[in-house]
């Protein structure tokens, strides 16, 4: 099969990438430089040329707080809804299929329940998630052969993220503070690329929700075991008597640029419904990227 991913540069993209290589697959990796998805005129002769049979679209504005700013509102809407809206059109008109990842911020995220992949309560709190389900619509309004993947907690190796920021901020400080009631579950983009990738091979359109597996957590949660198994790798300054990490509400942590939802529980069994392997645990995923990271 020949696919073409989008943000290959960034944290998913990139493992998507390394999975259809092992797999044999024809790849056509583009980012900003190849194919600027805001400029519908170069979306449509990069996917002219190529002709792939699926598109796996990747790439996005990610940046949740900057995208609150007055002067980046534009751009963002223009990434991730006309950029995503763009790619839906000529995938349209070549008969290929789409996979396009999105987000659990489209709803409000409020509750205990895990989201259902087919709940249409839509509420996004913030700009990013606002754009995001823009691009959701575009991609169900124009085509049939579409995979909506929604995924939260997101860590690479090609990218920034959580588990980087908290190593950094561990190594320089002796006490963390880290949100307690936000709810939800890591996604190691090593793992989710090889279910992406099973996916793309079959006809099971629709929409799905993709985490690893091993239970619902909160940050402060995924930071102490962040902490406790890069001591237990030998990283003697993330130990309990070196660094205090402090648990606390949203409403102490204080002000972020973006409101971000308290529950991010994903329901995941339509994947087993569908004959999907499931993702390890985030234990055991944090593990592997552990080892792999140079910190
Ligand atoms: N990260 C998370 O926690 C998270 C959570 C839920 C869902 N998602 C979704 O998962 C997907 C992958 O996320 P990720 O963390 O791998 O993203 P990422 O690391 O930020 O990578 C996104 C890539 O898209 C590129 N890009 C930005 N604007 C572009 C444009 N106009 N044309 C072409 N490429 C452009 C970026 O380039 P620059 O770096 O140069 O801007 C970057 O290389 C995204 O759709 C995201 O919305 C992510």
């Amino acid at each position: 099969m020949k696919v073409l991913v989008t943000g290959v540069k960034g944290q998913l993209g990139h493992d998507c990438v390394n999975e259809l290589t092992k797999r044999n697959h024809e790849i056509i990796g583009v980012d900003i430089e190849e194919m600027d998805i805001t400029d519908a005129a170069s979306v449509d002769k990069v996917l002219r040329d190529a002709a792939p049979d699926a598109v796996i679209h990747c790439a996005a504005w990610t940046a949740v707080d900057a995208a609150e700013d007055e002067e980046n509102r534009e751009k963002v809407r223009l990434v991730n809804a006309v950029g995503t809206e763009n790619i839906a059109r000529v995938c349209r008109e070549l008969n290929c299929k789409m996979m396009y990842i999105s987000t659990d911020y489209v709803f409000d995220g409020q509750g205990t329940e895990p989201w259902q992949p087919d709940c249409k309560d839509y509420k996004p709190l913030n700009v990013y998630g606002a754009t995001k389900l823009d691009g959701e619509l575009a991609v169900s309004r124009n085509l049939d052969k579409y995979y909506i993947v929604r995924i939260a907690w997101v860590f690479g190796k090609n990218g920034k993220n959580f588990i980087k920021t908290m190593l950094n901020l561990g190594k320089n400080h002796d006490t963390i503070r880290v949100v307690n009631d936000q709810i939800g579950t890591p996604t190691y983009t090593y793992d989710l690329a090889r279910l992406l990738v099973d996916m793309v091979e079959t006809e099971k359109y629709g929409y799905y929700h993709a985490t690893n597996e091993g239970g619902y957590i909160s940050w402060y949660d995924f930071t102490k075991e962040i902490f406790r198994q890069a001591a237990e790798l030998g990283h003697k300054e993330y130990t309990e008597d070196r660094v205090h990490v402090i648990p606390v509400t949203t409403e102490e942590y204080g002000v972020s640029k973006a409101v971000r939802p308290v529950n991010s529980r994903l329901d995941k069994s339509k994947l087993t419904e569908n004959g999907f392997e499931l993702l390890p645990t985030w234990q055991d995923a944090l593990h592997r990227y552990l080892l792999e990271l140079e910190f």
